[in-house]
């Protein structure tokens, strides 16, 4: 996997201060779902700290009807309150999940930090079953710690 290429390529998306900051998730999200065969929807959700929800804020795939996910619901909603890497090799095998399409077969949630604040989270779904490696996981932490120096 040529993550050390899509890094240099993130830094450059990242690193256009005329955009706002959604398009330039909205550019990473693309190029993420562009690039990597078994990444099929990628997206960025923030949260809101106040009302204990997840907004999705940038995304590329399919449009989702899971744009607000409450602290606790899914997996999404479970890394909002455990602050920890979530790798799921198959769906099927969790309870406490929100499917976003029938051809979802795994899933990959990352929370995203600020200052040690756990401001969001980036999400991949996968219709490949149990493709992700810890290459992916230290991945998708890097791409997280690049975001936070743009918020
Ligand atoms: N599957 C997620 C919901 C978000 S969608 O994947 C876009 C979950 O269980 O939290």
């Amino acid at each position: 996997m040529p993550f050390d290429i899509l890094k240099k390529e993130v830094v450059t998306l990242l690193q256009q201060p005329k955009k706002s900051v959604d398009d330039r998730l909205t550019e990473v999200c693309v190029l993420l779902q562009e690039r990597i065969g078994y990444y099929d929807w990628v997206g960025f959700y923030f949260a809101n700290h106040d009302t204990k929800t997840l907004h999705l804020e940038a995304f590329a795939g399919e449009p989702t009807d899971h744009t607000e996910i409450p602290f606790g619901k899914g997996i999404c909603g479970q890394v909002a309150e455990s602050n920890a890497n979530f790798v799921v090799p198959d769906v099927k095998a969790q309870n406490n999940y929100i499917a976003c399409s029938i051809y979802v077969k795994a899933e990959i949630v990352i929370p995203l930090f600020k200052d040690g604040i756990n401001m969001g989270q980036i999400d991949i779904d996968s219709h490949t079953a149990d493709p992700f490696s810890p290459e992916d996981e230290e991945f998708l932490v890097w791409v997280n710690a690049e975001v936070a120096k743009i918020l």
